[in-house]
């Protein structure tokens, strides 16, 4: 049995304005708003909504609040608190981060999201000292070749399984977990293909994201014995 439980949130929807539409009024009145120059503004769906409209793929973008409800979810656990926990942020612009387990995720979205605007500019935060959440690879393939156990992804046309199969073969095998972190529609290809496995839950019914991670990591309790006498 392994030691450690391991996601990858996938796809996540955190990118700093693209350049195309930071002319935008939205773009520029959210700006001044929060005081910050447009470039070091995370994009964010509920404000720019319609400067988005000419955006690629613009469902799968600028949804910051789904990787903050399930880092707080995943974070705030026995696992994490135990160190037992890994965490990875994989990013709609291709980059990998790691979230260390001690990190204290801002309750307040608004906190979160300067938060992840620094991360994206600087490659870390806190910008000096031990980071808590940092760049560890420039692509999704770059970061897997780095690791020997394979990607297994949740997805709702995977293999049949309980929130139990997947955390136990999960920490039997290393592998890594992946959740999709856009509100709707599929994995890019290019994802699909670098997984070696890939589960359905709930008879492949639509489930959030943080729903998702949140009955894994608490199967991997109760099989790891947290929530024992
Ligand atoms: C909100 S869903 C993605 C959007 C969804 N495909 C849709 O069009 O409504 C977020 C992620 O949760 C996971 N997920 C949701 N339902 C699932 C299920 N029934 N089985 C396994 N994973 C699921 C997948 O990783 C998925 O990418």
């Amino acid at each position: 049995m392994g030691e450690r439980l391991a996601f990858i949130l996938l796809e996540s929807p955190l990118e700093l304005v693209p350049d195309e539409i930071r002319g935008h009024p939205q773009v520029r009145r959210s700006a001044r708003r929060y005081g910050v120059d447009v470039g070091d503004l995370l994009l964010d769906k509920s404000l720019h909504y319609n400067a988005m409209a000419a955006l690629p793929r613009k469902w799968k973008r600028g949804r910051p609040d789904i990787v903050h409800i399930t880092l707080l979810n995943i974070l705030d656990s026995p696992l994490a608190e135990e160190g037992k926990l890994e965490v990875y942020i994989h990013t709609v612009s291709n980059r990998v981060y790691r979230v260390e387990s001690r990190t204290r995720i801002p309750k307040h979205l608004e906190r979160f999201k300067g938060l992840m605007a620094q991360l994206l500019k600087l490659g870390r935060v806190p910008p000096e000292g031990e980071p808590l959440i940092y760049r560890v690879a420039d692509s999704l393939g770059e970061f897997l070749s780095s690791r020997r156990e394979g990607l297994a992804l949740l997805w709702e046309r995977g293999e049949r399984a309980s929130p139990r199969r997947v955390a136990s073969e999960a920490l039997e095998e290393g592998l890594l977990l992946g959740i999709g972190m856009f509100p709707r529609g599929d994995f890019q290809r290019s994802v699909l293909r670098k997984a070696s496995r890939a589960y359905r839950l709930y008879g492949g019914r639509p489930l959030k994201a943080w729903t998702v991670a949140a009955r894994i990591l608490c199967a991997a309790e109760e099989i790891m014995g947290y929530w024992g006498e």
